[in-house]
């Protein structure tokens, strides 16, 4: 073990979302994404060392990630959907100094639920589904954006709100150019961008993530194991609480 941490946290509270929300169809299917909670969990354990009183609020995050936390002494608040995550988030945000949004959060929901399991209808007459398989159409509604709330109507005065954006290049700009216009939509303090692709990001892999502030300027960079990236983070949000301590 190295030198202690330092305890730049010590009397702050911070809520981090982790995971992916799952959005249900019916008892047994979802609509859900590939986000592990592990990026979350790592910036949660961070904080507690450095002397945060922490609250994870946990969608749908395996329990051997979870298991890091116990140690640290973070709470862990366990949620399915994004409506439930909202709830959650904003419900502890009323009580914390900074909010950091890791989860991947549903943009839309079935608009209806069954209340029990949707059978397959139509079925083709040729076990290998025939020339034209048939079709089926999910309707969506869209979900609340958490973070976008938490800017507009911030459940607490001076929160300070950090999103985190997985971004691929296309053709309509790079990574940086989707964070940069995300960072300004969003608004929120500040915006950590990482660059996912078939092998980054997602899972147990190196992370990179450049963070902006709401005017899409760069702050810092961090890359590294999940870890790194969180001591940076942390670091920072670290500065800015002590920034704002000392501003008012
Ligand atoms: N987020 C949220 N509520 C939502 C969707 C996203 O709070 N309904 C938060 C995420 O937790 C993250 C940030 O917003 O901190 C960015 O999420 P992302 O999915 O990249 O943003 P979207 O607005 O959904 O952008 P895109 O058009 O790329 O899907």
């Amino acid at each position: 073990a190295g030198p202690p941490p330092p305890q730049d946290l010590a009397g702050r509270a911070l809520v981090v979302s982790a995971g992916g929300t799952r959005e249900p169809l019916d008892p047994v299917r979802f609509l859900g994404n590939r986000s592990s909670g592990r990026q979350g969990c790592a910036i949660a354990a961070e904080a507690a060392r450095r002397g945060a009183r922490t609250v994870v609020v946990a969608a749908n995050v395996d329990a051997h990630v979870l298991a890091g936390l116990e140690p640290e002494g973070v709470r862990v608040i366990p949620v399915g959907t994004a409506l439930e995550l909202g709830e959650a988030v904003r419900g502890e945000a009323a009580q914390a100094d900074a909010v950091i949004m890791t989860a991947a959060v549903a943009d839309y929901r079935p608009a209806t639920v069954s209340a029990s399991k949707i059978k397959k209808r139509g079925m083709s007459r040729s076990p290998d589904c025939g020339a034209t398989p048939a079709r089926r159409v999910i309707e969506l509604v869209e979900n609340p954006d958490v973070l976008t709330g938490l800017v507009a109507d911030p459940p607490r005065r001076g929160l300070l709100v950090v999103g985190f954006a997985a971004e691929t290049g296309d053709a309509a700009g790079d990574v940086l150019a989707h964070g940069a216009a995300k960072a300004r939509r969003k608004g929120a303090d500040l915006l950590a961008v990482n660059a996912v692709g078939a092998r980054t990001g997602f899972g147990d892999v190196p992370n990179s993530v450049v963070v902006l502030d709401s005017d899409g300027r760069e702050v810092v960079r961090a890359a590294g194991s999940k870890a790194e990236v969180a001591r940076t983070l942390v670091d920072l949000v670290a500065r800015v609480l002590d920034a704002r301590v000392q501003d008012s």
